[in-house]
């Protein structure tokens, strides 16, 4: 049977911002390796919208984690490449990377609280950011990108919600929240990984909204990883993984 369901091109002549070939990543477990994503191969134009659609175990997460090199031991890289703008970043340097990961591609984690911090408040914590992100930056002008970027996901009154902490917000409120934070750096590129299962049906629809109008307005690509295909409006990219793999 093949192994590629559907693959359906929005746009095929825009410049490429993402090119990822023949991805294998294994886990290298006692009883021997096992094989996560088995030859992902998609690509990317800037301002693309990708939809990576699968079944729970297809590799969707372990794609994006790929993606920014954060597969952690004992994943690896088996082989394959992860060019963005022609730089495969499954092989640069730790610096180099630091420049591109968090900076100019943000990933938007399935786990809300791979992101949060429950002690902190979301000022502190978006500041903190931008700072790490940017040595010469000052806490004042880092608090303004927090408060315009609270903005641009809608979050009312983001004076005083910057001194909330995550528990003072619902589940739709804290995935804008995230996704605030994603946008921090003003990316190129967001890798959303199942940004909208833990919520109800009509805040999922709003957030889903939000995504595309983000990417409409900021000129982001972005790649968001569903289990199943509500890229209905929007004009995405489909791509379905299937027996671990994906491809044209
Ligand atoms: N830490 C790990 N150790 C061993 N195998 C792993 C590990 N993480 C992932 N895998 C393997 O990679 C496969 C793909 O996992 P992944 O989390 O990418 O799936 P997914 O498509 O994101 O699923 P879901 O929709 O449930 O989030 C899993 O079936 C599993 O075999
Ligand atoms: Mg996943």
């Amino acid at each position: 049977m093949s192994s590629i369901l559907n693959c359906i091109r929005a746009d095929d002549v825009m410049a490429t911002l993402l090119e990822v070939k023949d991805l294998v990543v294994k886990f290298a477990l006692r009883g021997g390796d096992v094989t996560a994503t088995n030859g992902v191969s998609f690509d990317l134009a800037r301002g693309e919208r990708l939809g990576l659609v699968g079944e729970s175990g297809a590799g969707k997460s372990v794609t994006g984690f790929s993606i920014i090199n954060l597969i952690s031991q004992p994943g690896y890289i088996a082989s394959g490449s992860v060019n963005f703008h022609g730089e495969n970043l499954a092989t640069m340097s730790a610096a180099r990377l630091r420049t591109i990961r968090g900076n100019r591609i943000s990933m938007i984690f399935q786990d809300p609280m791979m992101t949060l911090n429950p002690v902190l408040t979301i000022g502190t914590q978006m500041i903190e950011t931008l700072m790490a992100h940017n040595l010469q930056m000052c806490k004042e002008r880092a608090r303004g990108i927090a408060l315009e970027k609270l903005r641009k996901v809608h979050i009312p009154s983001p004076e005083r919600r910057l001194e909330q902490y995550p528990h003072e917000f619902s589940g739709g409120m804290r995935q804008r929240i995230i996704i605030a934070i994603a946008l921090l750096t003003d990316p190129e590129l967001i890798i959303a990984d199942e940004p909208t299962t833990a919520l109800d049906v009509t805040i999922q629809a709003e957030i889903m909204d939000l995504l595309i109008e983000l990417c409409e307005t900021e000129g982001m690509g972005m790649i968001l990883m569903l289990d199943t295909c509500r890229c209905r409006s929007g004009n995405w990219t489909l791509a379905v993984m299937y027996l671990r793999r994906t491809g044209y």
